[in-house]
């Protein structure tokens, strides 16, 4: 019999599983007469503040304007530099551009695919301003070693977090290390909402004071716009889901982590490789993604075998047509251009089922025993190609 594929994510059936809570909160919205920057909102922000043990949080409009209006309040102008890297999705590169600040790209560590701080020095001119890292797919990028690359220049730093909902490092939440932090509940996300929603977190009252302003025509009272600003509203319906989806957050991390346990556990009798355990970081494990030589045959044997694959992303950044040959200041990329070409992410969410986890495991398990004579080294493609 024909099994369904088995999707890459599937946020239907979490709403599916929850549609109870959903359509109290749809209720709670409907009778509030209140739609936009109300009360649900003002909940969020304290518990989403609350969850991170963050002192502030203001909700916004997506994870894009969470960006450009966290680099916006720390201060960065049109014309300044913005560090960051490319293996990341658009976005964090387009929230740069949308404010007039030009990307930078620093390399990213193979093991973590994070942002490599060893990087930073060489990168900083006059002109930077600011560092955005991207705790990608989850893992926790070196904060530690970024900030105080930071510090020591008067840089600010703005975390993209928007794939890292409760990862943590050293015991501490992401989106707590930075100046700012920018969150986005797109529906996939660890924490996704029923349309577009985003938020920013600081510890700094005056930093959180302009971001309220600034998603609003630059009011604090209703009409006088203090500083330029713009409409990037929360609405009621998306902070009251958010709230009722929240206290399952670290549950259904749980979950993610381990299904991801059970992969890792499988790629070991194969050359696959598994997303790096990294000492004293909590991987939020919003997308597994793993490394594979002979990508194009791997994809076909699992799509043939009903198991649909990602590629996050096609391509880094500066390659994508926007962007290629545009961004200036940027040195060589080895690793980033090496790895984006190996990567395949597999289905990684929590309502997957224990059966359908069983089948990829074996599934992932019947390509390293067919393809082990093939392959006899069990490099890392990413360092393979660099070390050529
Ligand atoms: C790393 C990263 N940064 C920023 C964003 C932007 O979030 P949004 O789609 O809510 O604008 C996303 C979401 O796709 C993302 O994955």
């Amino acid at each position: 019999m024909q099994r369904e594929p088995i999707p890459l994510a599937d946020p239907g059936a979490q709403m599916r599983l929850c549609e109870e809570s959903m359509r109290s909160a749809f209720d709670r919205v409907l009778t509030s007469g209140r739609y936009i920057l109300g009360d649900e909102v003002q909940a969020f922000e304290r518990e989403w503040a609350a969850y991170l043990r963050a002192p502030y949080c203001i909700g916004v409009g997506n994870g894009t304007d969470a960006l450009a209006l966290a680099l916006l309040a720390v201060g960065v102008k049109a014309g300044e530099e913005v560090i960051t890297v490319s293996h990341t999705a658009v976005a964090t590169v387009a929230a740069i551009g949308q404010i007039g600040a030009i990307p930078v790209f620093a390399d990213i560590d193979s093991r973590s695919r994070c942002m490599d701080p060893t990087h930073l020095p060489g990168l900083i001119s006059k002109n930077t301003r600011a560092i955005v890292p991207v705790h990608m797919y989850g893992q926790p990028a070196p904060m530690g070693q970024i900030m105080a690359v930071a510090r020591e220049h008067g840089l600010k730093v703005v975390e993209d977090c928007a794939q890292a909902h409760g990862a943590t490092l050293g015991g501490q939440a992401v989106g707590t290390f930075g100046d700012a932090a920018a969150f986005s509940f797109y529906p996939t996300k660890n924490l996704g909402a029923l349309g577009d929603a985003g938020a920013v977190v600081t510890n700094d009252p005056t930093l959180a004071d302009s971001v309220r302003m600034l998603r609003e025509y630059g009011w604090r009272e209703r009409y006088v716009s203090r500083m330029v600003g713009r409409n990037s509203r929360l609405d009621e319906l998306q902070a009251a889901i958010l709230r009722e989806k929240l206290p399952f957050l670290d549950r259904n991390n749980t979950r993610r982590r381990l299904i991801a346990a059970a992969y890792t556990q499988a790629l070991r009798t194969t050359t696959l490789v598994a997303p790096a355990q990294i000492e004293g970081t909590e991987h939020a494990m919003h997308l597994y993604v793993l490394e594979c030589t002979d990508r194009p045959a791997f994809e076909r044997f699992l799509n043939g075998a009903g198991i649909t694959t990602g590629r996050h992303y096609p391509f880094a950044v500066h390659q994508q047509p926007a962007y290629a040959g545009r961004i200036r200041g940027s040195r060589a990329l080895p690793i980033t251009d090496a790895l984006y070409r190996h990567l395949v992410t597999l289905p990684c969410f929590p309502e997957l089922r224990d059966e359908d986890i069983a089948y990829i495991s074996e599934t992932l398990l019947q390509w390293g025993s067919q393809n082990r004579a093939k392959q006899g080294h069990a490099i890392s493609p990413t360092a393979e190609r660099v070390i050529r």
